[in-house]
This record gives structure tokens, sequence and C-alpha cells, in this order.
């Protein structure tokens, strides 16, 4: 885990510029002390997930995508339209994100229109490339082509599939109001190729005992975070460099690292930059107990039959 005194310190300056992201109603005295960034999301396409993590109020805004959509269940377009507006709903006015799956700029406008009507709290997910490798005669522009077109018709985006930070920049500057950096994809990768002989330029992480410790190594692969460390995880170092640029630069899109694969993960976004963690709800459910609390509650409650009437 990260040591206090290696927590990043552009992070604090990047708040100053982002804006307010949960909403004190007007008549209430008592401001929200969470009011800005980092925000938590719920990534999954299934209702029955998020109700419990948003009626605690743990998340404030979803993301699919089409293999989401899929694992919770829909088997149609119509069945997935149908979710997809019941979860728009439930959430207003906080951020859904619910991705294209057109793949030519004037299809994609088009579908993202339809989407957007869905309600005012729809973000459309724009894969940032790729397209070329569907189909070699596709543009390969066309994400970012597609989030200019819908930041110029004040459409809300969320540049998804991003692996680097100039793919993250060049997302911000066709006008993305979020990038999605996949953290547990760049681990999953990097894990598979990782080789103990190699610098550590050309692994994703470090350790002293390879050979022995996959496994247990694999669920704690973010040893390290940041550049400059002796340990590496290319996933959450890309959150860093992205929130380094876009400090740097003052640029208000949001960081929503995305594709997260365990609970170390989660501690270290926050602490290395990210403006918004989307997250799987088995792990948001998990993160949120400890077997402490669960001890100490157990106390609190014997000892309180002391004092029952
Ligand atoms: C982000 O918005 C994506 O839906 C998601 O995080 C992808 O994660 P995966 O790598 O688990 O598919």
């Amino acid at each position: 885990m990260l040591k206090p005194d290696e927590i990043p310190a552009h992070i604090g300056a990047r708040r100053k510029i982002m804006e307010e992201t949960i909403l004190t109603p007007k008549k209430k005295k008592l401001a929200h002390p969470a009011a800005k960034s980092p925000r938590i999301f719920a990534d999954t396409g299934s209702i029955d997930e998020i109700k419990p993590l948003f009626e605690a109020g743990i998340v404030n805004g979803v993301t699919t995508n089409p293999t989401l959509m899929k694992k919770a269940g829909a088997t149609s377009l119509k069945q997935a339209q149908k979710m997809m507006k019941e979860i728009v709903k439930l959430l207003d006015p906080y951020p859904v994100s619910l991705e294209l799956t057109e793949l030519t700029k004037d299809k994609m406008i088009k579908q993202a229109e339809k989407l957007a009507a869905y309600g005012p709290n729809v973000v459309i997910k724009v894969p940032i490339g790729g397209y070329r490798a569907i189909d070699p005669s596709y543009d390969e522009h066309t994400g970012l082509k597609v989030l200019h077109a819908l930041w110029e018709k004040d459409i809300k985006t969320n540049a998804t599939l991003i692996f680097n930070s100039t793919q993250a920049l060049f997302a911000a500057r066709a006008g993305a109001s979020y990038v999605s950096p996949f953290l547990g994809r760049v681990a999953d990768y990097m894990y598979k190729h990782d080789e103990a002989e190699r610098d550590m330029g050309n692994s994703l992480y470090f350790v002293e005992d390879h050979r022995g410790a996959r496994e247990n190594t694999r669920l704690h692969n973010t040893g390290y975070v940041a550049a400059g460390g002796e340990r590496k995880d290319s996933g959450i170092r890309l959150i860093h460099e992205i929130s380094v640029i876009f400090s740097n630069y003052k640029i208000k899109t949001e960081i929503l690292a995305a594709s997260f694969r365990n609970d170390v993960q989660v501690a270290e976004g926050l602490l290395c930059g990210a403006d918004i963690l989307t997250v799987p709800a088995p792990i948001l459910m998990r993160v949120a107990s400890h077997p402490l609390t669960d001890e100490g509650m157990k106390a609190f409650v014997e000892d309180g039959k002391a004092f029952e009437s």
C-alpha cells in the first residue's frame, strides 16, 4: 500500500478546479461534506445490484457496457433498452454511461441522440479507438470525431477503452466529459506477460519472488503506485499519469478509473488521483465491511443488553 508521504501532492490542487458533484438542496443548512470528487460509481447493468448501493449513498453514478448488459440478463435490444431506461430513471440526476454499439460516425451520432433522450443524466460512452481492428476500412479516429461532434451538440460523453495518457488527452481535447482508463485490464495483460528478467519498464509490476508467489502477487498486484517507486503497476500508474497531466493543464475532464479487479485497487485508485472509481458491486459490498467492525458491533450489542428496558 501507499505510504502517506507517497500520496501525490497534485491531487489537492486538482480538487480546487473541479465542480461539486453532490448537490446540497438549497433549503438544507448542512452542506454535504464530500460534495467534490472522488465519486464512486457502480460498474454494472443490474438494477438489483445498483439499488442497495445507491440507497446507502455509496454510489452516485453508474457505468454500463454491452458486456455488462448481457451479464445482467439482457438478451435482446428491447430488453437492454428497458433495463437502461430503468437505471437512468433511478439515478437521475446522477450520471449513467450508456455505450454506443454502432461503428460509423453518422450512425453513432444518431444512436447517441436516441440514448441521450432517455434522460438528462445520460452520458454517452464512446470507444476511443479499435475501429480498424473491427474492419480495416473503418476510420480509426471515429471515436474522437464522435466525441467532438457530441460536445458540439452539448451531449456529455465518456471516452472508454483508454490505455495510455495520450488517448486520454486526445479525448479531453475532443470534448469528452469523462475518460475511462481500464486499470484492471492493464494489470491482467501485464500479469500474463510479466517476466522477472526484463527491465521494470517492460513489466507491469515488479515482484521480488516472481516465480514463487504469482497467485498471491496477482491479488495484491498494486504494491506500488505511480512513477518513481521501487515497484510499478502500470494500471494504477496510468491513472496517476493522466491525473498529473490533467492537473498541470487544468483539464476538467473527469478521470473515471475503470476495470477494477480487487479491493486494494480501490484504495490505491483514490490515492493516486482518480476523480471517479467505477467498481463492480461485489467489490463495493466487500470494501464496505471489515471483520473488526463485525467484532466490535457484536460486543456493543452484547453490552447494550444491560440497558434493555
Ligand atoms: C468501464 O466503464 C467498463 O465498463 C468496465 O470497467 C470494464 O471492465 P472489465 O475490464 O472488467 O470488463
